[in-house]
């Protein structure tokens, strides 16, 4: 199934299921993205608008990309407010944004669907203002490494999700190649297993 239809049914449920990725994400974005002063937004894969909401207490402008429609629509119907515009667009493709547009570039647990990373880390680059953050929480490549993937159980079974696994080094290198500086690289470990693998890595890159 592809990625796209995949979050279209999984969207139904996104926000109810049980999903410690899901919620370690919010946590640790707010906790991140609280130390950043920003206006203007792109969120990248912004799915049903669990992040949206909390950029929302801090922006003036949010634009929500995403390519799943009932991912989207979700998003629509939590939030209905003139600050915030969600488009329904494919990552890979060249994104409808001025260049030069916002101070910050967030993207949740989106880039593991993306193969070419280079792609991303460009446009994002034409995207942010002079200074301009981009940040990026993902499910570790660690956890990756052991053989978790995005899923979720709906009545014909379980969907696995179509992931591909991006090595720190390559996250490093390809921020680097497009000229960005790292400012803060962060892992974000489960309350019940600070031991154990981390769940997530957090990169705050800057332009
Ligand atoms: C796990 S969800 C994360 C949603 C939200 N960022 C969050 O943290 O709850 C991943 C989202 O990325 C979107 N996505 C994946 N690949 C994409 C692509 N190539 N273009 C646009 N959206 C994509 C999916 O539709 C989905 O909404």
């Amino acid at each position: 199934m592809s990625i796209e239809k995949a979050y279209n049914l999984w969207a139904e449920q996104y926000d109810s299921n049980q999903n410690k990725t899901r919620d370690l994400d919010g946590i640790s974005t707010i906790n991140i993205l609280s130390k950043y002063k920003f206006e203007t937004v792109l969120e990248l894969g912004c799915g049903t608008g669990k992040n949206t909401l909390w950029l929302l207490e801090k922006a003036k402008k949010i634009i929500g990309l995403d390519f799943s429609q009932e991912m989207l629509n979700k998003a629509k119907e939590k939030i209905n407010n003139p600050k915030v515009t969600f488009i329904k667009a494919d990552l890979s493709q060249p994104w409808k944004v001025d260049n030069e547009f916002v101070d910050l570039i967030t993207s949740s647990l989106t880039l593991e669907h993306i193969k070419d990373l280079d792609v991303i880390f460009k446009q994002a680059y034409s995207k942010l203002k002079p200074n301009g953050i981009f940040f990026i929480n993902e499910l570790h490549p660690f956890k990756q490494y052991s053989g978790s993937k995005a899923r979720y159980e709906s009545e014909q079974g379980t969907e696995v999700l179509e992931v591909y696994t991006h090595h720190i080094s390559e996250y490093l290198t390809i921020a680097k190649k497009n000229n960005f500086k790292i400012i803060e690289i962060d892992e974000q470990f489960d309350k019940e297993d600070e031991k154990g693998i981390p769940r997530l890595i957090s990169f705050v890159f800057q332009k």
